[in-house]
């Protein structure tokens, strides 16, 4: 890596946390039991490729993975993880995925306070927190299999139930499967069902 690159990973890709730990985790050990033989999987806002890699490795899922930020895409890349730039889940086929995870941007960011760089877009989820989980459940449906899955990241600070029903308007079951404390907010990853 030259040192320009890794000056923009640094700055401007979100890299692993304990956020990206127990999503990998959750959908490893989902998928492991569960998707089929081979599943396709996508990651939407893959930022390093951390999570799409753990599936890769320790499942036998095919991943891809998509992300907004032209840094995190080659990153990705680096990584070994075929990966486009994209918005959610705009380019991919009907019907095509078995699995799609999901670490949003989820914290709740007065407008007044919004900074306008690669890292806001992985960490800000607007005023309430779900301004890109919002029409992430709006638009999953479209390419997930119809007895396909979603893993969703979402935190107490974005509001829990919340999500659950916005997950529910959008015909989607959605139940805890994983979670941890932390002493300023609660993370759960949420498996969503039809
Ligand atoms: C919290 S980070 C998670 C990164 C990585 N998946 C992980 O768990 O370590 C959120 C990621 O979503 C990406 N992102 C934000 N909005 C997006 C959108 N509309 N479409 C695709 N990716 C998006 C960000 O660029 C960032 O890489």
């Amino acid at each position: 890596m030259t040192l320009r690159e890794r000056r923009d990973v640094e700055t401007d890709v979100y890299q692993p946390a304990e956020d990206s730990e127990l999503l990998a985790d959750a959908a490893c050990d989902r998928l492991e039991n569960g998707a089929g033989d081979g599943p396709l999987v996508l990651e939407v806002g893959t930022g390093s490729g951390y999570v799409a890699g753990r599936i890769a490795d320790e499942t036998d899922s095919r991943v891809v993975a998509s992300d907004l930020n032209p840094h995190a895409v080659r990153q990705a890349r680096r990584e070994g993880v075929e990966t486009v730039r994209a918005d959610l889940v705009s380019p991919f086929a009907d019907d095509a995925f078995d699995a799609v995870v999901f670490n949003p941007p989820y914290l709740p960011t007065d407008p007044d306070n919004e900074w306008d760089d690669w890292m806001e877009h992985a960490l800000s989820g607007g005023e309430d927190g779900r301004a890109v989980i919002d029409p992430f459940l709006s638009s999953v449906g479209r390419v997930l299999a119809p007895d396909g899955v979603g893993y969703l990241l979402v935190s107490s600070l974005t509001g829990v139930d919340e999500v659950v029903e916005r997950a529910g308007e959008n015909g989607f079951s959605a139940v805890a499967v994983a979670d941890e404390s932390f002493p300023f907010e609660t993370l759960t990853v949420l498996e969503l069902l039809r």
